[in-house]
């Protein structure tokens, strides 16, 4: 599958520049950015973490040249404490997270991820959760839609969406990324959105809440500082600004507490170049910060 890891070189650089030798990809993915931090020195060694166990298949197959430098966990990031016990360490060089969702489940039309893919409402980066997106779109109440689709998807029509969507499962149950697609393009004014999708922003925030993206991101960044070495650092990609603002304000947080040095002031953002080689790039922004 063709995969172009974000921000590529200015995360890995600024992530292993400070020499360490175990590192955590929190977001291993399909493996792009594990892949670089692997390259960068014969004695670093890495630990791959995500929830989706088909990303694990395809990231396990891309690192298969560095055989006994990695090992790779299914698991929330939320829970890396756990991950880092299992091990026998306690803390670590570096971590990076990539957030946000993979080509893989973009591209693969059975997880529902995509409104350009007809395909049942599903939405889980781990297949084994609960909730699903046809659980939050058929069961939810309207006034819960609307806050969802305002707050996740900084969506202006979220108040005509969420009565469309009510007003459409009221006769059928909503089965498929298309019909949710549809009735969320009448609700909004023809023409409107130019440059995305009209689904683009209700999706987004259907995905967040179905893997409850933001409250995982904000606890996991709640326990970094502890689990990192002195001159330890942490790399976020967000895609976002409700991912960025999480993440900005964290890192500003640690600051002035004294426990983190911010080593970009402001967010380092893609190249035109990257921009247009791979476009979906656009909105994504890279946050570093040490341990002191
Ligand atoms: C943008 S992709 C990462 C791509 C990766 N950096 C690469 O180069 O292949 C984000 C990945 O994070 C995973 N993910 C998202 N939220 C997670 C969480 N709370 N815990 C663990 N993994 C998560 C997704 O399943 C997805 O595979």
């Amino acid at each position: 599958m063709l995969h172009f890891p974000v921000l590529l070189k200015e995360s890995v650089e600024l992530l292993t520049s400070n020499g360490g030798k175990v590192y955590v990809d929190a977001t291993v993915g399909l493996g792009g950015h594990a892949y670089h931090i692997l390259s960068r020195r014969e004695d670093i060694y890495l630990i791959g973490i995500d929830k989706d166990p088909y990303a694990l298949e395809e990231s396990k197959k891309r690192l298969s040249p560095f055989e006994g430098r990695f090992s790779l966990y299914q698991a929330d990031y939320e829970d890396i404490e756990e991950v880092l016990k299992a091990e026998g360490i306690e803390r670590v060089d570096g971590i990076l997270m990539d957030l946000g969702v993979s080509m893989l489940q973009l591209k693969t039309p059975e997880r529902g991820f995509s409104f350009k893919e007809n395909a049942p409402l599903d939405m889980r980066m781990d297949p084994k959760q609960k909730l699903t997106a046809y659980y939050v779109v058929n069961r939810y109440k309207e006034r819960d839609l609307v806050r969802i689709i305002k707050e996740y998807g900084e969506e202006r029509f979220a108040y005509r969406i969420a009565k469309a969507i009510v007003g459409a499962r009221r006769k059928n149950p909503i089965e498929t990324t298309k019909e949710l697609a549809d009735i969320v393009e009448k609700a909004i004014p023809k023409g409107f959105y130019k440059k995305i999708h009209p689904a683009t922003k209700t999706f987004q925030a259907i995905r967040i809440e179905v893997n409850r993206e933001l409250w995982h991101l904000k606890n996991a960044l709640l326990k970094i500082p502890h689990l990192l070495n002195p001159k330890g650092r942490i790399a976020v990609i967000s895609f976002h600004s409700l991912e960025d603002r999480i993440v900005k304000q964290t890192f500003r947080y640690f600051e002035k507490e004294g426990l983190f040095e911010l080593l970009t002031k402001k967010p380092i953002t893609p190249s035109e170049e990257e921009i247009k080689q791979n476009p979906p790039s656009r909105s994504a922004k890279l946050r570093v910060a040490q341990r002191v």
